[in-house]
């Protein structure tokens, strides 16, 4: 796919549903005795792949006619030994999270996934699991494919997360769920806390305080009964975060964005905009579903580069790729730390990024786990971006290409899929230029 400069960005629109949310969803719509309706689901193939996992151990999901969702649960304690392997395609999420589920429970299952998910490593939720008593067999470096067998009876623990990772934090709590008994998982630095907001909503006997250290802890008491829910997905902020760094650096833009989730452990590319000059406002805030939500106005503005503070990360650890755009387009440096955990996304995405940015002549310096970039250069663009099957490099570089001098062609424009699949249609409709290259397919 290619993008090029074309005329100011204009309109309102409304992204997807939140992909953590509607992974959430289904998960715990299975997991509970009853009807769960969801409706916004992000229908993408990370969030359709979870629905399949669910269906596979017995849950029964449904798209009715208005678009939404029910998901007719099996049970805790109550789930199918699936007949097939399941495959989870790009999810990082939905196989980590899934693992969780099913490793605390006396089936087995076997978990596969493309080139990208088959080499990010899993053993930051299998090593758990295993302290459950979930037997495991994987491929070196705990990869892809991997085997699990849960336990008759899986224990309980207190496992203190080693690296910001919600997806960590979330499988251990929900492997938790099963187990008979208290779970703690304790958490150093915040990650988006979705599993726990959502499994309250659900009914679990869940609390969350913080000790003395400043860490937070969260207590989890085994086997409860999960109630259904009427759960309504608001936009994702992540997906948010493309128009509303094209609508910054495409001169003359104006564009809203509605319904977008404001969770504070989500808004971290919003902060970092605004310190930066963008003109951003957030108007008509206000609470569905426990989350808080608004509408984001965003107009073209001058941005200068700021240092990105590291412990800021966790809160926009998916937006950093649409991020460095930005700062192509910002006077000075834009210097962020603290991106180690980059490196083990859909691709090296610290790595992809830089090499990205280097096809189309913006500068930029990376380390092992920062990556500044200068902005301002001339003649910015003409470059093709290798996209590592990872959704947002792609969508990130057509973002660079709607305000660059030439235009930017990105290597594979299907895995936008993954997460966003309407992005093409919503760029037209705020009058950006985005072609496929199906002559250069073969
Ligand atoms: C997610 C957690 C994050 C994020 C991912 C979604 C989640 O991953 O990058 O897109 O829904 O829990 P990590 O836990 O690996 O940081």
């Amino acid at each position: 796919m290619t993008s090029s400069l074309g005329s100011p960005l204009t309109g309102t629109i409304r992204v997807p549903g939140d992909k953590s949310i509607s992974h959430r969803s289904l998960m715990f719509g299975a997991l509970a005795v009853g009807r769960t309706t969801v409706k916004g689901l992000l229908e993408s193939e990370d969030v359709l792949a979870t629905a399949d996992a669910m269906r596979a151990v017995g849950a029964t999901i449904t798209k009715l006619e208005d678009g939404s969702y029910t998901v007719d649960g099996i049970g805790l304690g109550s789930l199918l030994e699936p007949e097939h392997v399941i495959d989870f395609g790009n999810a990082g999420t939905g196989v980590r999270l899934t693992m969780g589920i099913f490793g605390s429970h006396n089936i087995a299952a076997t978990f596969v996934g493309d080139a990208s998910l088959s080499k990010r490593p899993m053993g930051r939720v299998l090593n758990p699991l295993r302290d459950m008593g979930t037997n495991v067999i994987a491929r070196d470096g705990d990869r892809l494919p991997a085997s699990i067998r849960g336990p008759e009876q899986a224990l309980p623990i207190t496992y203190r997360v080693p690296m910001p990772s919600a997806q960590v934090k979330s499988a251990v709590l929900l492997a938790g769920l099963n187990a008979a008994g208290e779970t703690t998982v304790i958490e150093p630095i915040p990650t988006r806390d979705h599993t726990e907001k959502m499994l309250k909503g659900f009914g679990a006997d869940i609390s969350v305080t913080v000790n003395e250290a400043g860490e937070r802890v969260i207590k989890l008491q085994g086997q409860p009964e999960l109630k259904p829910q009427d759960i309504d997905v608001p936009g994702d902020p992540s997906s948010a975060g493309f128009p509303l760094v094209a609508a910054l650096i495409v001169p003359g833009s104006d564009v809203v964005i509605e319904n977008v989730l404001l969770n504070e452990h989500r808004t971290g590319l919003i902060t970092t905009l605004i310190e930066m000059g963008g003109d951003i406002s957030i108007v008509n805030r206000r609470e569905t579903g426990g989350e808080e939500v608004g509408d984001l106005h965003v107009k073209a503005s001058k941005l200068k580069g700021i240092t990105v503070p590291a412990d800021r990360a966790p809160s926009m650890i998916d937006e950093y790729p649409v991020l460095a755009i930005a700062a192509a387009f910002a006077e000075g440096d834009t210097f962020m730390p603290g991106l180690e955990e980059l490196r083990v996304k859909e691709s090296d995405r610290l790595a992809a990024v830089a090499r990205g940015l280097e096809a189309n002549g913006i500068p930029c310096v990376e380390t092992a786990d920062t990556l500044t970039v200068t902005g301002g250069a001339d003649a910015i663009g003409g470059g093709t971006v290798v996209t590592h099957l990872d959704h947002r490099i792609a969508m990130s570089f057509l973002v660079l290409g709607m305000a660059a001098h030439k235009p930017v062609t990105v290597d594979d424009g299907a895995v936008i899929a993954t997460s966003f699949p309407t992005f093409t249609g919503l760029f037209d409709g705020l009058g950006a230029k985005i072609s496929a290259n199906t002559s250069e397919a073969a």
